[in-house]
């Protein structure tokens, strides 16, 4: 299956990504930051808004994290130079005026404990990620496990969405059949349909806890962060599985529990036990595959019709602006590729012999 952006190892989707959590940026501190490969420095200006910035100083080139932040703005640390909050020049002591410069600056927003980033050229088109279920509700979050996984993100997206594996590898008593529903043009969600799995002694057991099917929810997010909200009708747990591309695509990714705000000191603790349990949850959507996504070198070349999901999130990321890893401009395959759309076939299993 050839693809434009998907899985390409220097392409990445134009959205929000995560940057640094939001608890490691204290007011009037600055830090760098590597994101999707290109160097930046985020501070938290003396207003408590986070401000991201092209990295190097137009001046010599010092990297702006060694600088200190002055009121809404930043004092590079090499010659004094300051810069506002919208990167314009607005000081060089020696001058003792501004120059006509502007560093660029990319649009910020802080949810889920986490500051993010929109990388795309224009001002953000969509969203921060959400999990669907929570979309007008306040939440607590903790922040889980960051992991490294040897593939692409949009690779270790697919594993939730991957019906058949959950039979292989979960050992689920049943076949899940999804139904997706794209959001808007960067967000798709699929939901299970199915009931099934009647004869299992496992499933009868948890019955009683689902009046329909059994709830198991994905949301993706610009191909690369996914949030899950799954159990029983009368508690839902929320986990956000949040990636990156890194060189050589690879992924790094960070784990964001999340539960609905309850309030007063009662709905606290009590939101500390759910956080809690919601992060055994996690650990157990990521044990069992964990090793495949090390060796693996994805190419669906035989899809079947349990891959159909598979298929249809790929056409999603398909239909999304691709940037490239470094520089953040528009994505172009290497032209050795031969290119055409994905392919929309999808095999039935008698077609696979
Ligand atoms: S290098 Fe930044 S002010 Fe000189
Ligand atoms: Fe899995």
């Amino acid at each position: 299956m050839q693809t434009q952006t998907f899985n390409h190892p220097t392409a990445f989707i134009a959205g929000w990504y995560w940057a640094l959590p939001s608890c490691e940026l204290k007011r009037s501190q600055v830090k760098p930051v590597t994101l999707l490969g290109k160097d930046l420095a985020i501070y938290r200006n003396a207003d408590g808004k986070a401000i991201a910035i092209d990295a190097y100083c137009p001046h010599m080139g010092a990297h702006f994290a060694e600088g200190t932040v002055d009121g809404k703005g930043l004092r590079c640390f090499f010659h004094n130079w300051k810069f506002d909050e919208q990167g314009n020049c607005i000081d060089v002591p020696c001058l003792g005026k501004a120059l006509p410069l502007q560093i660029k600056t990319w649009h910020t927003a802080e949810r889920y404990g986490m500051i993010w980033v929109w990388v795309g050229k224009d001002i953000p088109q969509q969203p921060l990620p959400y999990v669907p279920e929570l979309k007008y509700d306040e939440c607590d979050a903790l922040l889980g496990s960051r992991f490294l996984k040897n593939c692409h993100p949009n690779v270790v997206m697919i594993n939730a969405i991957d019906a058949h594996h959950f039979n292989t590898v979960h050992k689920l008593p049943f076949e899940i059949i999804f139904d997706k529903q794209e959001l808007n043009k960067n967000a798709i969600t699929f939901r299970n349909t199915t009931r099934g799995g009647e004869k299992s002694w496992f499933i009868k057991l948890i019955r009683p806890l689902y009046k329909k099917e059994i709830t198991y929810q994905m949301c993706y997010w610009y191909g690369s962060t996914g949030t899950v909200t799954v159990g029983p009708d009368f508690f839902h747990f929320h986990i956000m599985f949040a990636l990156r591309l890194r060189e050589n695509g690879k992924t790094e990714g960070q784990t964001i529990l999340i539960a609905k705000k309850r309030s007063g000191l009662g709905g606290w603790l009590f939101n500390r036990a759910v956080l809690w349990l919601t992060k055994l949850v996690a650990n157990y959507f990521a044990k069992g595959d964990t090793q495949v996504f090390q060796s693996i070198q994805f190419n669906l070349k035989t899809p079947t019709k349990a891959d159909q999901s598979i298929v249809q999130f790929i056409q999603h990321v398909e239909g999304q602006e691709g940037l490239t890893w470094g520089s953040w401009e528009t994505y172009s395959p290497p032209q050795s590729l031969e290119i055409r759309p994905p392919c929309l076939k999808v095999c039935t299993p008698n077609e696979i012999v």
